[in-house]
């Protein structure tokens, strides 16, 4: 109470203490309406981060504190100079730029002073467009600026139309200014927390987009490297399928191809539960899936394939689990060849973009691989028939000793009248035919991509007396003597059928060599060391100059009517493949070829070609 110069009648007196007190009182009701709006905003900032659920409540408490009808709250674009309403309270929420400078709100960032207008269309600054494109009718206003804990304006908030009285007063001022401070930190925060969750964000697609490309990477490398590894088409997909479903997480993975030559499909299928067998088998056009998409051209994703009229369970449902989501897409070079595919993603989800690409990824590898297989099968098959070529005018060489043996033998039966006799030279012949079906099927078996010796244990007397009788019937009608020299008591392991070819040409070629002049044929074997040796020995005239050291090549002949210049190179050819070694001494006084076959290593009984490979599909 003051203490005034004029005494009071106590009825005044106690008028206006009243009116003090409801005037306190409503003071009081105000700041606490404020502080616990500002508590409310406090605990707000503690516990939220975002920013549009802060702003909201701010600009909702403030609405009611200043029973406004409106409130919107600007933040300054300072790179455009402009002010952009984030939030717009009342029916609607909308974005509105103004111009620094322009209009109420602008001029108060200008500035950073509060203005307030009993009638806003009574001050010239105010721009009234909005209103007439919202139909909306503004009468008083406030605004004020938002200042950072650097003073610095980063926004304007504007109150429109006090809903309780003409106008906002002083005191609505401060209680915006104090709200508006609390604004300007959550904005700040906020920003702050935001520009930091942006970069955390960037940073973690970066790492992820980087992920995926060193994971495509290393799709790329594992599938190279299983690629290169890979000998036969099996091979090859068996790699990109399994390369596929693992990087996609699938738990199927199937490549449908196109025979080069007849078109026929061929389906191969990838199941990651059982990564070892390769299933394949035939489809017919239109059937399933793939051959759909082969022969749309398009790509097919399907969440549940099952429910699909295009789904195929003699095709899809080929796989140890059950088939829900499916991608399959096209695959081509100049045109379209084939299709892959993936079945149930893991964790029953569908295939993603990034599984599309990575297909994209595989089906170009894959392409490559098909087109390079594809040529070089072309390329083995041609040199196949070369080779079938070479080897046919071999054997068909080598006919020539069992053939003479053979109408020796008959001769004799011709002449014996002896059963004995008769059923021994039967046994020769028959040895011979043995001999013959050996090397037809040596080119048979070529022809089907395999190449066999067939190494055995040998005994040597037996083998060396078998070989005597066919070299003494070559040698018939020539002044020669042969000789054998055999370790009887040893036994060997080789090719019986090769090693016998191998010594009848040596035999053959030496009977030859000695002609009408006639001389010594020594044949001997011993073991080396390691080593089985077989030696053909003669005291013909030697090899002659002009082929020495060509020998074992293919057609170098000399000195006889008739010869191919293939016996030797045949020999030659048969002691590799047992891993051994021959040599050839030769003098005026005569030729000795010596066979050294290794019997310490291991000669595998089969021994692909390079390349070449049995039952391998035409695709
Ligand atoms: N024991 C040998 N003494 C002297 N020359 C030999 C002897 N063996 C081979 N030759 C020479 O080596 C050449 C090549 O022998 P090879 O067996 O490869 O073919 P070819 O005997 O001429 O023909 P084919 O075997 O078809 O009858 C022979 O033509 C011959 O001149
Ligand atoms: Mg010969």
């Amino acid at each position: 109470m003051k203490v005034g110069q004029e005494v009071e009648s106590p009825r005044d007196s106690a008028r206006e203490e009243r009116d003090e007190v409801a005037e306190l009182r409503a003071a009081l009701a105000r700041e606490e309406r404020i502080s616990s709006a500002l508590r409310e905003v406090g605990n707000a900032l503690g516990t939220t981060l975002d920013l549009d659920d802060l702003l909201e409540l701010i600009l909702g408490r403030l609405t009611d504190l200043l029973e406004a009808d409106r409130c919107t709250l600007y933040l300054l674009d300072q790179a455009k100079g402009e002010l952009v309403s984030r939030i717009v309270i009342g029916e609607q929420v909308r974005s509105i730029r103004v111009r620094v400078g322009h209009g109420i709100a602008g001029t108060v960032a200008k500035t950073g002073k509060a203005i307030r207008l009993r009638d806003a269309y009574t001050d010239p600054r105010f721009e009234p467009e909005w209103d007439l494109f919202t139909g909306y009718r503004t009468r008083s206003m406030l605004a004020a600026p938002l200042k950072n804990h650097m003073g610095r304006t980063i926004g304007v908030i504007q109150v429109l139309n006090k809903t309780v009285g003409e106008e906002f007063t002083a005191e609505d001022e401060a209680i915006l200014s104090a709200l508006s401070t609390q604004a300007a930190v959550a904005i700040d925060n906020s920003r702050l927390f935001l520009s930091l969750i942006q970069k955390n964000h960037q940073l973690l697609s970066t790492k992820e987009k980087l992920e995926r490309r060193v994971a495509d990477l290393q799709l790329l490398n594992d599938l190279e490297r299983a690629m290169a590894r890979a000998e036969s088409l099996d091979d090859v997909t068996r790699a990109a399928l399994s390369a596929l479903a693992r990087a996609c997480q699938a738990q199927g993975a199937t490549l449908l191809l196109a025979e080069e030559d007849t078109g026929d499909l061929v389906q191969f299928v990838y199941d990651a539960d059982r990564p070892e067998a390769l299933d394949r088998f035939g489809v017919k056009a239109g059937e399933g899936l793939s051959a759909h998409a082969m022969s749309t051209g398009e790509t097919i994703e399907l969440a549940d394939a099952q429910v699909d009229a295009r789904y195929h369970a003699r095709i899809e449902g080929r796989f140890s689990f059950p088939v829900h989501s499916c991608l399959v897409m096209p695959l081509s070079n100049e045109q379209v060849f084939g299709a892959l595919g993936l079945y149930s993603k893991r964790g029953g989800r569908p295939f993603e973009e990034e599984d599309r690409s990575l297909m994209g990824l595989v089906g170009a590898n894959l392409s490559t691989a098909v087109r390079l297989y594809r040529a070089s099968v072309q390329r083995e098959r041609g040199q196949r028939m070369t080779t079938i070529g070479r080897l046919l005018s071999q054997v068909i060489h080598d006919f020539k000793t069992p053939m003479t043996v053979i109408s020796g033998h008959v001769q004799m039966m011709t002449s014996a009248d002896d059963p004995a006799v008769r059923a021994e030279h039967a046994a020769g012949v028959l040895k011979q035919l043995e001999m013959l079906t050996a090397m037809q099927r040596e080119v048979l078996d070529f022809a089907r991509g395999e190449r066999r010796i067939f190494v055995r244990r040998v005994y040597l007397n037996r083998f060396f007396d078998d070989m005597k009788k066919q070299i003494e019937q070559y040698a018939e009608g020539h002044p020669i003597t042969v000789q054998f020299d055999i370790d009887t008591k040893v036994t060997a392991r080789f090719d019986e059928f090769r090693i016998a070819r191998a010594v009848q040409n040596l035999g053959r070629n030496a009977i030859e060599a000695m002609g009408e002049k006639g001389g010594k044929l020594h044949v001997y074997a011993r073991m080396d060391g390691d080593d089985l040796l077989i030696g053909v020995s003669d005291t013909g005239p030697g090899i002659p100059e002009e082929i020495q050291g060509r020998v074992f090549q293919s057609f170098v002949t000399a000195g006889k009517q008739g010869g191919t210049g293939l016996g030797l190179a045949i020999v030659k050819k048969i002691v590799q493949e047992h891993k051994g070694s021959i040599v050839v001494r030769s003098s005026t006084e005569g030729a000795t070829f010596e066979l050294r076959l290794p019997q310490g290593v291991q000669i595998q009984s089969v021994l692909p070609e390079r390349g070449v490979l049995a039952d391998e599909p035409s695709i």
